[in-house]
């Protein structure tokens, strides 16, 4: 069994309890957590919503959820017994202050408990909600607040925001929140690069070649049509989950573990980023749209026929970007960025490519597949270092071969989804795996002029089949560094 921490009786006050976040994840991380014994006897899950809800109606909504999101076994009725004495409902609209007087009464007397108020529902909700809860002197020196992402949509918006919040919650109160950390595949990344000596000498130009990190998904814009659209996959996933990981992997080692030292070394990260400006905008970067095609043998159609999405829209579902940190370490080692909805394959992953050895003695010209680290996110988490062996037999030829760590079949522990894993660090009060305020603030930095580029180009986005790799333009931006992505076929 995995080791879980005892915790002391916490309260969750979640916001967009009937959203869609809520039901595919938060729900779920919740009840696990709640019969894990993690979310003790004496703590209570609140449900906030707009839709008038019993709680008995609610109850059934969050059964129905984890029965399509849990593994089958798990909705046991002891555990569903557990998770359902914590929870309950409160029909609230956010921007109404008189409707947080149903949630003061049902908080009153709790003000020593941990207080986790999750705010699962759009950003420009936030500084409404915010105030509100502190009208009502709901923010306690105990009360912790989620913010989900993307937190803003651009630098100037998230300012406003982060000034609001932090308004009224202290930085150590504010958990921003990205998933992608919470997943146990990027915390092996931080134990392989931070915890073996063999790795470290090798982490650096002159060694590596470049990187490629990808987020593909099969989904599409999922009945989430009005949302995708204001966003677009470079708000929606490069500016937090892959540039996160980007961070991550290209920080310098920390000097702890404790949240500000790895939060000033990812920091380090996103203020060396080469800015993409002006005509560097379409020579760096890629944007794409599906258009109808088919995946995973099933026929879909296009973006534009989505619910939900104007006709006309130039929202992107793809984005490839060529980076570059400009540091000593990383100086001249591009790193590829790729994200898309509609792709071949559903998986995450981070791709260190070697330098080829400088001399080849067994013929044929130069080595012929250079070593390969590949840190598989998803969907099977796991860890291969690709490198040449001999073939068995007389003569000396060479071959890719795969040392490999599959995580489910190496540890018989059953890892964290991600929202379990971040949902009892707040509680806990562990902000290693959040963002710091001035990380979102340079992270949007770089951000906003790709997206003024795109803008001031007035190009519509590469039109790109669904079940495909992208539009043609992204493999043409790596191969013209004479590399490709991994996995394209
Ligand atoms: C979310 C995005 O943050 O991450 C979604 O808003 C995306 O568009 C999702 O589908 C992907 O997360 P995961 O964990 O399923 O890869």
């Amino acid at each position: 069994m995995a080791t879980n921490l005892k915790l002391e009786p916490f309260d969750v006050v979640l916001f967009g309890a009937t959203g869609d976040l809520a039901k595919r994840k938060l729900v779920r991380a919740l009840f696990r957590r709640a019969a894990a014994g993690q979310i003790p006897p004496g703590s209570k899950i609140i449900g906030l919503a707009r839709s008038d809800l019993s709680r008995e109606q609610y109850l059934e909504e969050a059964r129905v959820s984890l029965e399509k999101y849990l593994n089958p076994g798990e909705l046991t009725p002891d555990n569903w017994d557990i998770f359902s004495k914590l929870v309950t409902y409160l029909r609230v609209d956010a921007t109404v202050a008189s409707d947080f007087e149903a949630l003061q009464r049902e908080l009153q007397g709790r003000d020593e408990i941990v207080r986790v108020i999750f705010l699962s529902m759009a950003t420009s909700l936030f500084t409404a909600v915010c105030s509100n809860l502190s009208a009502a002197k709901l923010v306690t020196p105990k009360s912790r607040v989620v913010l989900e992402k993307p937190l803003g949509e651009d630098r100037a918006s998230a300012e406003k925001i982060n000034s609001l919040v932090g308004s009224i919650f202290h930085e150590k109160q504010i958990y921003r929140i990205d998933h992608y950390l919470g997943k146990e595949a990027v915390q092996n990344l931080i134990a392989l690069r931070f915890g073996n000596a063999l790795f470290e000498p090798l982490w650096r130009r002159g060694r590596i070649s470049h990187v490629q990190i990808t987020v593909a998904e099969q989904v599409g814009a999922e009945g989430r049509g009005d949302f995708y659209d204001q966003t677009g996959a470079l708000r929606d996933m490069v500016q937090s989950h892959l540039l996160q990981l980007l961070c991550i992997m290209a920080m310098e080692p920390p000097a702890s573990s404790a949240a500000d030292a790895v939060r000033d070394e990812k920091l380090k990260v996103l203020h060396a980023l080469r800015p993409i400006v002006d005509g560097d905008v379409l020579t760096k970067t890629v944007r794409g749209q599906y258009r109808a095609g088919a995946v995973a043998g099933k026929p879909v159609i296009g973006y534009l026929e989505e619910p939900g999405v104007p006709p006309d829209s130039r929202t992107e579902t793809f984005v490839a970007i060529k980076a570059q940190i400009e540091t000593w370490r990383w100086a001249g080692v591009p790193f590829y960025l790729r994200t898309g909805k509609r792709l071949q394959e559903q998986m995450a992953e981070i791709v260190i490519t070697f330098d080829r050895v400088p001399l080849f003695i067994f013929g044929g010209g130069r080595q012929p597949s250079p070593n390969q680290l590949i840190i598989r996110l998803q969907p099977d988490e796991g860890v291969t270092l690709s490198i040449l062996a001999k073939q068995p037999g007389e003569v000396m030829r060479l071959k890719p071969v795969n040392l490999g760590l599959h995580f489910a079949d190496t540890f018989k522990e059953k890892s964290l989804d991600a929202y379990e894993r971040l949902i009892t660090d707040v509680a806990k009060g562990n902000l290693t795996l959040f963002m710091r305020r001035d990380e979102l603030d340079a992270a949007w930095a770089w951000i906003d002029p790709i997206r003024e580029g795109w803008l001031q180009a007035d190009e519509a986005p590469k039109p790109y089949t669904a079940g495909s790799w992208g539009p043609a333009a992204s493999s043409a931006l790596i191969e013209r560094d004479e590399f490709s992505w991994h996995g394209e076929v």
